[in-house]
C-alpha cells in the first residue's frame, strides 16, 4: 500500500474520503507532473497543491461549504510549471504573484471543465495581492488556507533540513 501524507500530518490520506473523490485527478500526468517543481523552498508544488486541497477540502466540508470544489481547485491552484525562482530574477516577485492564478487557471481548464466557484478560488486564492475580491466563502477560505500551508510547508518538515537552511541564511548574512 502507497503512502499519501499531507504536511502537517501522520496520516495515510490513501484511505480518506478525500482520496476516493481525488485520486484520478492526483493521479493525472499534469498534477504529477508538479512533483518537478520546487515550492516554498522547502516542497514540491506538488505537495503544496496536494496540503491546500485537502485541508480546504476538510475546512469546508466541516462548514458545509462546496467540499469538492474546495478540493478541486486546491490541487489546481498552482498548475503551472515554471522555476519561480527563475521567474522572479527577471520580473519582481509581485508579477508573479499576480500572473502565476492566471496561468494556473488556463492550465487548469486544458484538464477539466472547471464551476464559477473553482474559478474564482484558482484565479483569485492571491488576494490580497491581487485586487480583485472574491466571490465566494470558498475563496476567502482558499486564500488562507493557501497562507497557511505555505507556513507549515516551511517549518515542520525535515527539521534537519529546516535547521540547514537556516545555518545557510546565517553562514550568507556574516559574509556581508
Ligand atoms: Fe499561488
Ligand atoms: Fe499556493
Amino acid at each position: 500500500m502507497q503512502n499519501l501524507k499531507v504536511t502537517g500530518s501522520r496520516k495515510n490520506i490513501m484511505q480518506s474520503e478525500y482520496y476516493d473523490l481525488m485520486a484520478d485527478l492526483l493521479n493525472s500526468q499534469e498534477v504529477q507532473g508538479l512533483k518537478k517543481y520546487q515550492h516554498h523552498i522547502m516542497t514540491t508544488r506538488f505537495q503544496h497543491c496536494l496540503n491546500v486541497s485537502y485541508y480546504n477540502y476538510k475546512i469546508c466540508r466541516f462548514f458545509k461549504l462546496d467540499a469538492n470544489s474546495a478540493a478541486i481547485a486546491g490541487l489546481l491552484h498552482d498548475l503551472y510549471y515554471y522555476d519561480t525562482k527563475e521567474y522572479t530574477r527577471r520580473k519582481p516577485a509581485v508579477k508573479h504573484s499576480k500572473h502565476h492564478p492566471q496561468r494556473a487557471l488556463q492550465n487548469a481548464e486544458k484538464i477539466m471543465e472547471l464551476n464559477d466557484r473553482e474559478r474564482d478560488m484558482i484565479s483569485k486564492h492571491m488576494w490580497p495581492v491581487r485586487l480583485a475580491r472574491p466571490r465566494y466563502a470558498e475563496t476567502y477560505l482558499i486564500t488562507l488556507v493557501d497562507k497557511y500551508c505555505a507556513l507549515i510547508e516551511f517549518i515542520l518538515p525535515q527539521p534537519g533540513r529546516f535547521r540547514r537552511f537556516c545555518r545557510h541564511l546565517c553562514a550568507k548574512e556574516q559574509k556581508l
